[in-house]
């Protein structure tokens, strides 16, 4: 199965064989975008066209298949940038047209709940997945596959984008989620006391005051004379978003009785979270299933896999079919 995944700024094309991951190649925009501090639509849609090709062709060699070996081509639908969806969504089209084989249209977020199996043939629902990217913060219950329940979610900023503004300010560039992940180093987490919002309820996350927290405190201190380290601002920041990812997670873990626990999207990617997870998980005795940092990231392997998995159930997606910026996983009302 081929995985295409061009929902945002990364292409990411794969090729996935009874669940092991043959070819995985990325094209990241990041650098592109870095110096307007954010994903532009339109520069990310043509970056899309222009590496695409290329990259079907090097996952191909990597994995060591023709055209023809392929049994069915995997793409994102949705959610994401519209115009970097179409991109990576036509051309699987045409690709499963011409080679006459099935076409799979992959929920963004359903591909991030795969992606710990890439790894770890023992991760099987029922389990409490937490999903964390530049555009979502989610916890869920996966049921079974293909049956999602959305526990808790951002009531405005994702997980990834407090990161990402936060690094914006501190001078770090874009993407803030990996600069201040390293910051961090050294630095105490204690030191600065940032806000933790909707403290009062079970689920549900609020990161958008965590910015102009950060801003206001670091220059009420510098006012004050007491500019604080960077790696001590670093470090108290993500340990905000840790401590309300990670108590949400395991909230959803009591209130469900799930054993099972997984993470999904780029921010599980940083290393507070997974340390801080990994240790609560064997306190309660709970199997955990992290994918490496490589991934966490958005990445066609997960496409892939779960375009596999919905292929052996009999499932494909008509050519017809179009993209969605707003696709949901989860049934309606
Ligand atoms: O899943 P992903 O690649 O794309 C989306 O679907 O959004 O996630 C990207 C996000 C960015 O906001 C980035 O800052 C964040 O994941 N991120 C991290 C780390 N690596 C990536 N955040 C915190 N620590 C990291 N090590
Ligand atoms: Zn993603």
């Amino acid at each position: 199965m081929l995985g295409v995944e061009t929902s945002c700024d990364e292409t990411g094309i794969s090729v996935v064989e009874g669940g092991r991951v043959r070819a995985n190649v990325l094209a990241s925009q990041a650098e592109l975008h870095a110096r307007f501090g954010g994903v532009v639509p339109e520069v990310a849609a043509r970056a899309h066209v222009e590496s695409i090709r290329h990259l079907v062709h090097a996952a191909l060699l990597q994995a060591g298949l023709q055209w023809g070996d392929l049994a069915g081509v995997a793409a994102t639908q949705g959610p994401g940038l519209v115009g970097s969806l179409a991109v990576g969504f036509s051309f699987a089209k045409a690709m499963a047209w011409a080679l006459e084989v099935p076409l799979i249209g992959i929920n963004h977020l359903e591909g991030h709940l795969f992606s710990p199996r890439l790894e770890h043939d023992a991760f099987t629902p029922p389990a409490v997945v937490v999903l964390a990217s530049g555009g979502h913060s989610q916890v869920i219950l996966v049921r079974d596959w293909g049956d999602y329940q959305l526990l808790g979610e951002t009531i405005d900023d994702a997980a990834g984008e407090a990161f990402d503004k936060v690094g914006r300010f501190l001078g770090l560039g874009y993407p803030g989620g990996p600069a201040i992940d390293r910051a961090s180093e050294g630095g105490d987490p204690a030191s600065i006391k940032f806000p933790r919002a909707l403290a009062e309820r079970r689920q549900g996350f609020s990161f958008s005051g965590l910015k102009t927290s950060v801003v206001t405190t670091v220059r009420k201190l510098d006012q004050d004379g007491h500019l604080p380290a960077l790696a001590d601002v670093a470090a108290s920041m993500q340990e905000a978003v840790v401590d309300v990812l990670v108590e949400r997670t395991f909230n959803a873990v009591e209130d469900t009785g799930a054993k099972v626990v997984a993470g999904g999207g780029g921010v599980l990617a940083n290393r507070r979270l997974r340390a801080r997870l990994t240790e609560e998980a064997a306190r309660r005795r709970l199997a955990l299933f992290l994918p490496s940092p490589g991934f966490c990231v958005d990445n066609g392997a997960m496409i892939a896999i779960a375009g596999a998995f919905r292929l052996g159930r009999g499932e494909r997606t008509d050519g017809s079919a179009e993209v969605s910026s707003v696709l949901s996983l989860f049934p309606a009302g």
